[in-house]
């Protein structure tokens, strides 16, 4: 059915879209937690020492850029056994992150699962911010590093804390399930959380006959359409996802009927309509590695475009790329970077992050 009712920023306060800046902290060496910088000389042993590692992403970086990478790579793997570290890196980081230097790859559910696990003293999140947040809030007695904590979510940004006690005000008594593309402020202020692996059973889990969900306007309509349970939504959206229209499907089907679309629900309604199959990354690839089209167009962050086809080179790939500014700010040189000076470190106010772990902790212990 059509949501219900939908309330934005607008109805409510202004804020600004940019995650700011981390203050200012003492440099690492100041603090006596810097190691020295690794020499990134390409030489015959770093061409031997990341030979197979090249074999996984040879189909999709050209020989030519491998010296510029292979070094850093070297010296990312090295480091982390320094640090007693791991990588977690979602499926849009870029083939070189996500097959080169990971040590665990997947969507928000399957990295927030994975966080809960970590026997390690570091995690180095490559994602964007909130996902590095729900990480701290998972293992909090983990050092969460984010290499640069700039790394917003223009869902993460509509919405507020106070957003979310004034929708309460409006509507007293009904549930609030929230993305978990938002901030551990909004985590707090909420029932639980879902991500767009399991929204629909997130939602039904609550059992009322209305729903508080947010902050995407479009996964809200996507779960509307999946469930009798009546919606009211907040007006975000993803900024790479919400580009995408039916026309432009349309078109690739016109110019091959045997191609394989599939979607991401961050897309609008009309993207969805013309989709083979929709689902979160992960479900995404999974249908890939099931399905083995021979033609396909997966719609959404186009690292991940590269990071299946770099595992499955029989399926061709048309690639309409949307890039995500904020996952492309994760770069193999700052991950070295925070590694090599255990910056930029997330921290939580202990008070939120309470209040927002159960709401984490709630949908990671529903029952399937
Ligand atoms: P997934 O949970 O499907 O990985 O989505 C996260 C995200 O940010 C998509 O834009
Ligand atoms: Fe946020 Fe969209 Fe980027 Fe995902 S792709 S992190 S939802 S802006």
């Amino acid at each position: 059915m059509p949501i219900t009712a939908i309330y934005g920023p607008d109805d409510f306060a202004k804020r600004p879209q940019d995650r700011p800046a981390s203050p200012a902290r003492r440099p690492a060496g100041e603090r006596g937690l810097a190691l020295p910088r690794p020499s990134l000389a390409w030489t015959p042993e770093v061409e031997r020492a990341t030979a197979h590692l090249y074999d996984r992403v040879k189909d999709v970086i050209p020989p030519i850029e491998w010296p510029l990478m292979a070094p850093t790579i070297k010296a990312i793997n090295e480091l982390k056994k320094a640090r007693n570290a791991v990588i977690l890196a979602h499926n849009y980081q870029t083939p070189e992150i996500f097959h080169c230097v990971a040590d665990i790859g997947g969507d928000s559910l399957q990295l927030a699962v994975e966080a809960t696990k970590v026997k390690s003293d570091v995690i180095v999140q490559c994602g964007v911010h909130f996902m590095a947040e729900t990480s701290k809030l998972l293992n909090p007695d983990k050092t969460v590093l984010i290499p640069d904590s700039r790394a917003g979510c223009s869902l993460a940004a509509s919405i507020t804390g106070a957003d979310v006690r004034l929708l309460r005000e409006k509507f007293p008594g009904v549930p609030v399930v929230a993305y978990v593309n938002t901030s551990a402020e909004v985590k707090a202020e909420v029932d639980i959380c879902c991500t767009s692996s399991n929204a629909v059973q997130v939602v039904e889990s609550l059992r009322a006959p209305s729903v508080i969900f947010l902050p995407d306007q479009y996964l809200a309509k996507y779960v509307a359409s999946k469930t009798d349970v009546k919606i009211i939504a907040w007006k975000g959206a993803c900024e790479v996802h919400e580009r995408f229209t039916g026309a432009e499907l349309r078109s690739y089907r016109e110019a091959d009927p045997s191609v394989q679309i599939i979607a991401h629900p961050e897309c609008p309604p009309d993207v969805l309509a013309e989709a083979d199959f929709t689902g979160s990354t992960a479900h995404m690839i999974n249908w890939v590695r099931e399905k083995r089209p021979k033609r396909l167009v997966m719609i959404t962050e186009c690292s991940m475009a590269d990071n299946v086809r770099a595992e499955l080179p029989d399926v061709e790939m048309l690639r309409p790329c949307n890039l995500c500014p904020h996952m492309k700010r994760i770069t193999l040189s700052n991950i070295l970077d925070s590694l090599l000076t255990l910056q930029e470190e997330v921290t939580i106010d202990p008070a939120i992050a309470a209040r927002a772990r159960r709401s984490v902790e709630r949908m990671i212990n529903l029952k399937n």
